[in-house]
């Protein structure tokens, strides 16, 4: 048996080694699989596995699908794609190519390509939330029986496929917790199936919960309001930033890793160029210093300008809106000077009182300016003020701004929040949520 991006991998697998492979619309594929990613619907577990795949039909019954052991890697390549050449799920047998070996769902795509040939796409997601709600609503199912990667569940969605909608349709699947299957005649039109019930079902999620109140740190802090850094706690722009910098990296002639790249986030564009070029070991002047972090900021911002809302970080929204309908003052506090531009793509900008970026301020994070100046203009105390931040130079910058702080990451990294949450999904959300709306209830009075 083999470890697959779902646990394990529970077809007899041949697989030859080769290239990767060629299939029309795999550049959408892959973009779709980056924005499933983004979504927290393709990913990995706290415990290191990974959940979700996705596919496209190739020749006859042949598809393309994701390879085992990539719910990791935020943005995929062709390296990480395998043909599925043909399955026998009597046999529970699969024969496939390319550099990686194929999911550990691919019998269940198969099954799905196989009972319809309209199909061409299929898409394997995992959300609490929707499955909840899917199962509630009595949406098509699978037995509870039929576990993940088997012959069992690939009969089954077989059958579900052709009870319900034959060309496109959701299914969840109830004996593999969390995750539901969505198909159709096209990648576009899979993946709009899955943003519809991902909106139908996600605002169900952030709940103001009365629990743990005395646990909290928030409950001994009077807090009115609440400055939000945007790059990787909004959205994770970090990934089109370590683009545009490797080219630059390039142009030299020598590597920069995403592990270099997090030494980046959070300080400014020029600083973040003199960490690049210092990893490169180039001496340039200020001038083509500032030539080479105007060409970056141009590839940037052409690798945002199709930004759309559905890159929202998820859960981030209804919990700024939740803080704001229960009388908390919100405000952007980013490093970034594109910062209006994203926050018009991603239709936000009402969810701010105030918006200080990099271009309001002299100082970079970690000086606390970009965080004092928002609470300024908020009227605020920074005592009052509570900072969510994505990178230890924001939360030093809160820190020495005398706010609290709550890291969106891990903790580890993050070590001197004062809470860390590994996003806006997570059940400490009502723990931090609901005391700092009291506070603020009680401060209205
Ligand atoms: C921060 C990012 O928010 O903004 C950094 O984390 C980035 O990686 C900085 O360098 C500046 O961004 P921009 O958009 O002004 O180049
Ligand atoms: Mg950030």
């Amino acid at each position: 048996m083999l470890i697959s991006n779902e646990g394990y991998v529970k077809y007899n697998a041949k697989h030859i080694f080769s290239k990767p492979i060629k299939v029309p619309y795999l550049l959408q594929l892959n973009n779709a699989r980056t924005l499933m990613y983004n979504l927290g619907l393709i990913g990995v577990n706290s415990t290191g596995v990974g959940y979700g795949n996705l596919s496209i039909r190739f020749h006859g019954d042949e598809f393309l699908i994701t390879g085992t052991n990539t719910g990791a890697i935020s943005v995929l390549s062709p390296n990480d794609y395998c043909l599925v050449k043909s399955f026998d799920i009597v046999r529970n047998s699969i024969i496939s190519c390319g550099p990686v070996q194929a999911s550990s769902e691919s019998m269940t795509h198969g099954a799905i390509y196989r009972s319809v040939s309209e199909i061409n796409c299929v898409i394997h997601i995992h959300s609490k939330n929707i499955f909840d709600g899917m199962i509630r609503d009595k949406y098509p199912f699978t037995p509870e029986n039929a576990e993940y990667g088997t012959p069992d569940l690939a009969i089954a969605i077989e059958n579900c496929v052709l009870k319900s909608d034959k060309k496109e349709g959701l299914i969840v699947l109830a004996g593999h917790d969390e995750g539901i299957i969505a198909y159709g005649c096209t990648v576009e039109k899979t993946l709009k199936l899955i943003l519809e019930i991902k909106k139908k079902y996600e605002r169900e999620h952030i709940i103001v919960n009365v629990t743990k109140e005395n646990n909290s740190i928030m409950s001994k802090n009077k807090i009115k309001a609440a400055i939000f850094d945007l790059d990787g706690v909004i959205v994770d722009t970090a990934k089109y930033h370590y683009i545009a910098w490797k080219e630059i990296a390039k142009k030299y002639g020598f590597d920069f890793t995403e592990s270099d790249n997090e030494r980046l986030k959070g300080v400014s564009r020029m600083e973040s160029l003199d960490i690049l070029l210092n990893i490169g070991k180039i001496k340039i002047s200020q001038k083509e210093k500032e030539d080479l972090a105007t060409i970056k900021n141009e590839r940037y911002k052409a690798l945002i300008a199709n930004m759309n809302p559905d890159e929202i970080l998820y859960g981030v929204r209804e919990f700024i809106e939740s803080l704001r309908s229960n009388g908390i003052l919100t405000a952007l506090g980013s490093a970034s000077k594109n910062s209006g531009f994203i926050l018009e793509k991603l239709n936000i900008l009402p969810l701010f009182d105030v918006v200080i970026d990099g271009n309001h301020v002299s100082n970079a994070k970690p000086n606390p300016e970009v965080f004092l100046k928002a609470a300024k203009l908020l009227n605020t105390l920074p005592e009052n003020c509570v900072v969510f931040e994505d990178a230890q130079a924001g939360i030093e910058a809160a820190k020495a701004a005398n706010m609290k702080c709550i890291g969106i990451g891990s903790p580890k990294i993050l070590k001197n929040a004062d809470l860390v949450i590994e996003g806006f999904k997570s059940t400490e959300l009502s723990e931090i949520l609901h005391p700092l709306c009291l506070n603020a209830k009680k401060q209205q009075k």
